[in-house]
């Protein structure tokens, strides 16, 4: 196996994105580790998961920063100290700004629960429910300025049912953000990805399956 790269994963919440990623590590999926896990919330649920895998973890304060800048600053210094080669934004609640995009451009990732362009923003399952599509999703994605903005890596195609409620169509997508994510950081560590303007070319074998990308819901199983 090539040699780890070192992942800097930014989270306020759960963390199941983030445990995902370790357990790539873990496993042996992945050819990257999670050496710093940073957290804008002191009490975040993921913190707990990167202390029991033994992974230093770190609050940043927001109330302490009087502007976004000063905070992306300070987060940018920490993942420097860490040799961070790839930043993974893994339900972190803040709008980053250039201060923590520049130095890290075309090496910040962002998960985001929707087909993006489609549902940017918070409560992305639920606004997916009501506006009635058949399929939602999720993206993974490099992150430029702006609201869940930037290059698309990799995405997966999730289909609603009538009945679907946000908490059910949130937990059908959760289960392939735990899938794409890994993925899009392996792709990364193997450099097989090349940002060309909004495009990302993902280059080697087994990168495409275009074959089995028809997706029809729902179906009329009849001629
Ligand atoms: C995920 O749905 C992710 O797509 C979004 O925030 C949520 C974070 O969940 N950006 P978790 O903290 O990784 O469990």
């Amino acid at each position: 196996m090539s040699k780890k790269i070192k992942l800097g994963v930014l989270i306020s919440g759960r963390g199941s994105n983030l445990q995902s990623i370790i357990d790539a590590s873990k496993a042996g999926n992945i050819d990257a580790e999670v050496v710093v896990v940073i957290s804008d919330k002191k009490d975040a649920q993921g913190l707990e998961s990167a202390r029991v895998n033994n992974i230093d973890t770190i609050f940043i304060n927001p109330k302490e920063y009087k502007k976004r800048e000063e905070y992306d600053r300070k987060v940018v210094e920490e993942l420097k100290k860490y040799k961070v080669a790839l930043v993974l934004l893994a339900g972190f609640m803040r709008i980053v700004t250039s201060a923590l995009i520049e130095p890290f451009r075309d090496r910040i990732m962002n998960i985001h629960p929707a087909l993006l362009p489609s549902f940017p923003g918070i409560n992305a399952q639920r606004q997916a429910i009501e506006y009635g599509v058949k399929f939602s999703g999720c993206t993974v994605h490099f992150v430029e300025e702006g609201m869940d903005e930037g290059p698309i890596i990799i995405q997966a195609v999730v289909p609603v049912s009538d009945n679907d409620t946000a908490e059910s169509l949130s937990k059908r997508i959760l289960k392939y953000e735990h899938k794409i994510y890994p993925m899009a950081v392996q792709f990364f560590a193997e450099g097989r990805l090349k940002v060309e303007g909004r495009r990302v070319a993902v280059s080697g074998d087994g990168a495409y399956h275009l074959g089995e990308g028809i997706l029809i819901n729902p179906y009329l199983n009849r001629r």
